[in-house]
């Protein structure tokens, strides 16, 4: 019997890795892509760099049609749309639009906006202390929320502390490729913070960032990362692959300075953990510049 494009997926949908994957890009074409390549996507993470290089928008932008803020996020919200009915339970985590001065008060009215394009919306928020506030505020308001830009265990300990007693599953974002650009193993930080949360309540799960390679995503499933949010480049190598899984005899070839664990307590407050980082703040400066750049040079 021949078989089907249909059973196909179903055959490559049984190979499932422990962890869920998420595609990290901005156009549902690509998403599509993926999940005829795996059989599967569990959801999708976007982002103001990743929404300015959507074809459309890129196509808008080139047609030197000036954009209102409201048009872009009019743009934003039919990418989102799109990609919404496309992938599984892990939901279209949707960005804020955040520079360094905007308040929590402004974040929230957008995550309140953003919740309202898709009923499978997890808003991201940057870790900061605004950040962190409007979390806060969201989950109590049923929101689901993605902490993105976290480069340490401390302010993973914050998000956990800030957002407990939230219904839904609340995901951290630690980003293993920006530190192992400053020379740290990145990967030791997803390490450190499932060991934490082994000492918590489970509210909070750990979604790998910034993976660059396929030994991030084989370590990343190692670590036993509840999500991973990978480019399609990476997952079209993890196909070609044979989408393996790491075995009992797997090691991570080390890379970059090791990052100590430190023994924070999950209960303080999340006030009273340091969650300065300047790959945070250098995070939201180049989120700002890519999508300005890009969008302005229709205005
Ligand atoms: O998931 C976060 C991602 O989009 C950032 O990746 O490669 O720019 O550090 P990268």
């Amino acid at each position: 019997m021949s078989s089907t494009p249909a059973m196909n997926r179903q055959a490559k949908a049984a190979r499932r890795p422990p962890s869920k994957i998420l595609l990290d890009g901005g156009d549902p074409g690509e998403t599509k892509h993926i999940r005829d390549l795996l059989g599967f996507v569990d959801g999708q993470t976007t982002n103001p760099t990743l929404i300015a290089k959507n074809p459309e928008v890129a196509r808008l932008v080139k047609s030197g049609q000036p954009m209102s803020e409201n048009q872009e996020a009019a743009e934003y919200r039919t990418i989102v749309r799109q990609i919404s009915p496309l992938v599984g339970d892990a939901g279209v985590s949707i960005e804020v639009f955040a520079d360094l001065d905007t308040t929590a008060d402004a974040m929230l009215e957008q995550g309140r906006e953003m919740n309202s394009w898709i009923p499978n919306a997890y808003i991201k928020y940057p870790c900061t202390a605004q950040g962190l506030k409007a979390a806060q505020r969201s989950v109590a308001e049923g929101l689901r929320v993605n902490i993105t830009l976290c480069f340490s265990q401390s302010q993973a300990a914050a998000v956990y502390a800030a957002t407990k007693g939230a219904k839904a599953p609340v995901y951290v974002s630690p980003f293993i490729g920006r530190l192992d650009d400053i020379g740290q193993n990145g990967m030791d930080l997803i390490a450190n913070i499932k060991r934490m949360f082994a000492a918590g309540d489970g509210h909070v799960l750990v979604l790998a960032a910034s993976i660059r390679s396929l030994q991030h995503l084989l370590c990343s499933f190692h670590y036993g990362a509840e999500l991973v949010t990978v480019p399609t480049k990476v997952l079209e190598e993890w196909a070609q692959t044979g989408m393996p899984l790491p075995d009992a005899s797997y090691s991570y070839p080390p890379t970059g300075k090791a990052i100590a664990w430190e023994e924070l307590d999950l209960n303080r407050p999340w006030e009273s953990f340091d969650i300065r980082h300047e790959l945070t703040t250098k995070g939201i400066q180049k989120f700002v510049a890519d999508y300005r750049s890009t969008l302005r040079q229709a205005s």
